[in-house]
C-alpha cells in the first residue's frame, strides 16, 4: 500500500518514545505522505517542535488557543484535511483522554473533530498498560474502530521488562499504509447513509458458566460493516461475542443474548437506510437461567426452552418513523436453500435474503469465502464463490440500488 500524496496527521504524546516521532515523520514522508504534526504539552518536554517542524516541513501545532497558528491553519482544518490520524506515542493519559472524548488540548480537540481513521501506537510502562483502566479504554477505542499498532514487549525505558514498548516507526508507518489502503479508491456511494449490521452468534445463558451458542464467527457481518464504512456509510455493528477486530470507522456495540441484540437493534433501527441481519441469532433460550452453576449431581436431564424474539420478523412489521430501511436477512441452510430463502423473505417481510449452503466447502461459518444467492421478490441472483469482502461489496451494490435516494 502506498502513502504517496496522502495527508497524515501525527499526534505526539508525552512519553519517552516521543523521540521516535522524528523517525516516524521521516518514515511517513519517505513513503510519500504529507505529514503534519500536533504535540501535547508533555511531548514538548521530550522532543522540540522545531525538530518535527524541520522534518515535516510544516508548522507544528502545540496550542489550541494560539492566535497565530489558528489563523494559519485552524484545528478544524487540521482535522478536516487529514486522511489518517496516527498518535505515537499514545501514552496512558492520552489513551484515557481519547477514550473519554475529552478535548482539553490541541491533540485531543483535533481527534474529536477528525472523521479520518485513528491509529494509536501505545507506549507506556508495562503496569500502566496492563492496568484495568487502560485496558478498558483500549477496548472502548477498539470498539469505535480505532486501530492499535503494538505495544511491543521487551526492555522498557523505565527499567521494567514487558509489554509497553512503542512499535518501531517502520511498523507504524506500514500500519498506516494498510489502514489507508483499506479506504482508498473505494467509491463513496454510501456517503450520507446509515447502516446497521448484526454479526456473530448469540449466547443464551443456562447458568453463570454455560450457554447455548452456535458456530457463527461474525466474519460475514464484519465484512459488510467494513465495506459499508469504506464506501462512506455511518455504520453501527451490533455483534455477539467475536474475536474479530472492529473495522476502521465502525461503531461497535457488543451484546451476548438475542434479547440484548433485539434491544440494541430496536434502539438504533429508526435512522437506518439499510439493516443487514447477518447474525446467527439463537431461536431459543433456556426458560430459566440458574443463578448458581448447576451441579452434575441432580442436574435435570432435559432443558426447557422458550422462543427468542425474531428480530428480523419484528423489523419486517415495524412502523418506522421516517423511511423504512432496506431489510436484508440471511439464511444459512443445509438443504433446499432457495426454497427456504423464499419462505423467509415472505414470512419476515424483508427486501432481500442472502442465502447460502453452510454444508458446502468454502461456504458458511468461519471460512473466508462464501457462495451466496440473493433472493428477492424479483428473482434469484446466484453469485460465484467469492471472498466475504467481495460478497459484502456485491451485496452493498445491490442494496444501494434499493435505498431510496437520500
Ligand atoms: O429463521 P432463520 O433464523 O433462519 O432466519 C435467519 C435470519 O433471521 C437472519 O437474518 C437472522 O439474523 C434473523 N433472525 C433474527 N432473530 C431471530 C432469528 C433469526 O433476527 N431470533
Amino acid at each position: 500500500m502506498s502513502l504517496a500524496g496522502r495527508q497524515v496527521l501525527l499526534g505526539v504524546g508525552g512519553g519517552i518514545a516521543a523521540y521516535k516521532a522524528a523517525e516516524l515523520v521521516r518514515e511517513l514522508s519517505k513513503a510519500g505522505a504529507e505529514v503534519r504534526v500536533v504535540m501535547t504539552a508533555a511531548a514538548q518536554k521530550f522532543i522540540t517542535p522545531l525538530t518535527l517542524q524541520t522534518l515535516s516541513h510544516h508548522p507544528v501545532g502545540v496550542d489550541t488557543f494560539d492566535l497565530q497558528q489558528e489563523s494559519t491553519i485552524s484545528h478544524i482544518d487540521l482535522a478536516d484535511r487529514s486522511e489518517l490520524f496516527v498518535v505515537a506515542p499514545a501514552t496512558a493519559d492520552l489513551v484515557a483522554r481519547l477514550a473519554l472524548g475529552m478535548a482539553n488540548d490541541l491533540l485531543t480537540t483535533v481527534a474529536l473533530a477528525c472523521r479520518a481513521p485513528l491509529v494509536l501506537a501505545p507506549s507506556m510502562n508495562v503496569n500502566m498498560w496492563q492496568h484495568p483502566a487502560t485496558q478498558v479504554h483500549i477496548q472502548t477505542l477498539r470498539g469505535r474502530g480505532v486501530r492499535m499498532i503494538g505495544p511491543d514487549a521487551g526492555d522498557l525505558a523505565c527499567g521494567w521488562v514487558g509489554a509497553g514498548r512503542m512499535a518501531e516507526p517502520s511498523e507504524i508507518a506500514a500500519g498506516c499504509a494498510t489502514v489507508l489502503g483499506e479506504t482508498q479508491t473505494v467509491t463513496q456511494d454510501w456517503a450520507g447513509l446509515s447502516v446497521l449490521v448484526t454479526a456473530g452468534s448469540t449466547r443464551e445463558a443456562i447458568d453463570p458458566v454455560r450457554f447455548i451458542g452456535n458456530r457463527s464467527t461474525g466474519k460475514m457481518g464484519f465484512a459488510i460493516a467494513k465495506a459499508a464504512a469504506a464506501r462512506g456509510a455511518k455504520v453501527v455493528l451490533i455483534s455477539g461475542p467475536s474475536e474479530l477486530a472492529t473495522p476502521a470507522g465502525v461503531e461497535r456495540i457488543n451484546i451476548e443474548s438475542a434479547v440484548e441484540m433485539r434491544d440494541a437493534v430496536m434502539s438504533r433501527a429508526d435512522v437506518q437506510s439499510a439493516i443487514f441481519k447477518a447474525a446467527a441469532v439463537a431461536d431459543h433460550r433456556p426458560a430459566q437461567v440458574a443463578l448458581q452453576k448447576i451441579k452434575k449431581q441432580g442436574a435435570a436431564s432435559s432443558l426447557e426452552l422458550q422462543a427468542n424474539p425474531d428480530i428480523l420478523a419484528e423489523l419486517g412489521v415495524r412502523k418506522f418513523g421516517r423511511v423504512r430501511p432496506v431489510l436484508v436477512g440471511f439464511a444459512a441452510e443445509t438443504t433446499d436453500v432457495e426454497r427456504h430463502a423464499r419462505e423467509k423473505l415472505a414470512r419476515k417481510h424483508c427486501d432481500l435474503i442472502v442465502a447460502n449452503d453452510v454444508s458446502e466447502a468454502g461456504s458458511g461459518f468461519g471460512t473466508d469465502t462464501n457462495r451466496v444467492m440473493l433472493v428477492s421478490e424479483g428473482g434469484v441472483d446466484r453469485l460465484p464463490l467469492l471472498s466475504k469482502d467481495e460478497v459484502a461489496h456485491r451485496l452493498l451494490d445491490r442494496v444501494r440500488s434499493l435505498v431510496k435516494s437520500a
